[in-house]
């Protein structure tokens, strides 16, 4: 018997050496208990950099404590079937990202870098494993805000991101400036243990779960509870669709922009957005630019989106500020970041009655809006005069929470419209009651 297995083994293991001249170099992660697992990290990452499997075994956790960056990685296939810890000591953190040489975003810091071409990261179909921490609930408790990193930036050509989980990320999880990339079940739990949507205290705030700048990305599979966007489309996004996903807690829903802070000039194009669920988040679809904005966004669709207690599931504004800053600072230039073609298609759900969340801290709110109703709103467009065009909605159902369809209420200024727009528009553009309409073909 005991001959047997060995012979059976021995077999398996023939197999394996018989295919090895073909197989790729692989690399195990080591651990060492209680500390900084980062050179480690590091030294397996540079032995195994090129045409190699890079392995986190399942069982182990990881302890990341510094920041890391990884460039030229080629033909790399990187295993996270353990789970991979940031400091759980706020000083650590703040400190170290604060020396870190990894290239920044826009707001913040990655604790991970990533850049080569043909990488994929993947993680665990096991609930436990495949994890990422990052202790994020204390900082949320106290509304640290200062020297807060991005979980990670993925800046690959040909990339795979399979099965991760992000579990109380300090803030902001992964941004994605690359190209031809394919992300698949990801998993952000960004929700604090003891507060509720509502709550000012322990707001996990910033907490979005992607930020896509890159071209030709696909997201299929997400679920997750935060306190931000779950997937914000930026300034140099070309060719995304992100489908098939649920967004809780206090989501800020599915975002393009903000795009044109400070006059810039943004761009845009072909993103789709379809089948998702959307529960108690702030918004569904939401297209934000700032007031004296430049650029383009075009061909944008969301499309069979369900909203559950979700405070205005449509919402555009192209004049955008930091409301808690002051009074809308003078457009001088009369600039917009222009948007052609934005479409939202199937709309069902019901409203929240509350039209903000915990991460109103400032009087007025960073989202208020002249005249907002608490519990009616299924649309809110702040346009810039005559320069969104191909605007389109069509079959919205969404209701106030316990009450009949017809209270729903949309803010819509028809003067803002170019001419002719309304015709295409798909419901009355008025400040009142919603009202679908039929919509022209173009001609
Ligand atoms: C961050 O680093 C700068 C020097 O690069 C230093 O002046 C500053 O005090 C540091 N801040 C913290 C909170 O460590
Ligand atoms: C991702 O984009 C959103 C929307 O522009 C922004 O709030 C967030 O700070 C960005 N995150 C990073 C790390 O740049
Ligand atoms: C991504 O990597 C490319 C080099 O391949 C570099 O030019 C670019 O600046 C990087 N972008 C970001 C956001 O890190
Ligand atoms: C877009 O990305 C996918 C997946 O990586 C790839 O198969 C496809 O060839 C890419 N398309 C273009 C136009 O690069
Ligand atoms: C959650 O618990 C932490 C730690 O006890 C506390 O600081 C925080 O105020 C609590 N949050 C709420 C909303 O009660
Ligand atoms: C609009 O964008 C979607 C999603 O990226 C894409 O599939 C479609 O081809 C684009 N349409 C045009 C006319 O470019
Ligand atoms: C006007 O445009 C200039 C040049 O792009 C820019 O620097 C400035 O911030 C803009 N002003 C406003 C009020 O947006
Ligand atoms: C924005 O940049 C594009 C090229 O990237 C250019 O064609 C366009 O004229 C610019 N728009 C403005 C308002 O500067
Ligand atoms: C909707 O969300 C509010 C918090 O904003 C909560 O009080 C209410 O119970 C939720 N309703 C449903 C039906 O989930
Ligand atoms: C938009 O422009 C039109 C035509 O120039 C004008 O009649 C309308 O009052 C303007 N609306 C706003 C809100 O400025």
């Amino acid at each position: 018997m005991v001959r047997l297995t060995l012979l059976a083994s021995l077999a398996i293991s023939s197999v394996v050496y018989a295919s090895a001249p073909s197989a790729k170099k692989a690399c195990t992660v080591k651990h060492v208990k209680g500390q900084d697992d980062t050179p480690r990290i590091l030294d397996a990452f540079s032995q195994c950099a090129k045409d190699a499997t890079i392995v986190f075994k399942e069982g182990v956790d990881y302890n990341a404590w510094t920041p890391v960056q990884f460039h030229g990685l080629s033909n790399v296939k990187v295993l996270v079937q353990g789970n991979i810890h940031l400091p759980n000591d706020m000083a650590t953190v703040q400190a170290r990202i604060n020396a870190t040489t990894n290239p920044k975003s826009s707001y913040a810091t990655p604790w991970f870098y990533f850049q080569g071409n043909n990488v994929e990261i993947s993680g665990s179909n096991k609930r436990n494993w495949g994890q990422f921490h990052g202790y994020g609930q204390q900082w949320w408790d106290i509304g640290n805000r200062i020297l807060r990193p991005q979980l990670a930036t993925f800046n690959v050509t040909n990339g795979v991101l399979r099965d991760l989980k992000v579990i109380k990320p300090i803030a902001w999880g992964w941004n994605i400036p690359g190209q031809n990339v394919q992300i698949f079940n990801h998993f952000v739990d960004a929700a604090p243990g003891n507060a509720t949507r509502d709550d000012t205290i322990s707001f996990p705030f910033n907490s979005d779960g992607f930020n896509f700048s890159g071209k030709n990305i696909t997201l299929d599979g997400y679920y997750g509870h935060n306190g931000d966007d779950c997937v914000s489309v930026v300034h140099g996004a070309k060719n995304i669709v992100a489908k098939n996903g649920y967004c809780g807690f206090a989501s800020h829903g599915l975002s393009i922009g903000s795009l044109g802070r400070d006059g810039f000039n943004s761009s845009v194009e072909n993103v789709l957005f379809e089948n998702w669920v959307m529960e108690g988040a702030v918004y569904g679809a939401r297209f934000k630019s700032w007031t004296g904005g430049r650029g383009l966004a075009k061909n944008l669709t969301w499309r069979n989106i369900v909203t559950l207690n979700v405070s205005t599931p449509i919402f555009i504004t192209q004049n955008y500020y930091d409301q808690d800053k002051g009074p809308r600072p003078p457009n001088t230039n009369k600039t917009s970041t222009l948007i052609e073609n934005i479409r939202f298609e199937n709309f069902g759900g019901y409203l929240n009655p509350e039209w903000t969340d915990g991460t109103c801290i400032s009087d007025p709110c960073w989202n208020y809006v002249e005249g907002v109703d608490t519990a009616t709103n299924g649309i809110i467009f702040d346009l810039y005069n005559g320069t969104a065009t191909g605007i389109q909605v069509r079959n919205l159902r969404v209701h106030p929470y316990m009450k009949g369809y017809r209270a729903t209420t949309v803010i819509c200024d028809p003067t803002t419209l170019k001419p002719g727009e309304q015709e295409t528009l798909g419901f009355d553009c008025i400040r009142g009651a919603f009202r679908s309409t039929s919509i022209a073909p173009r001609s």
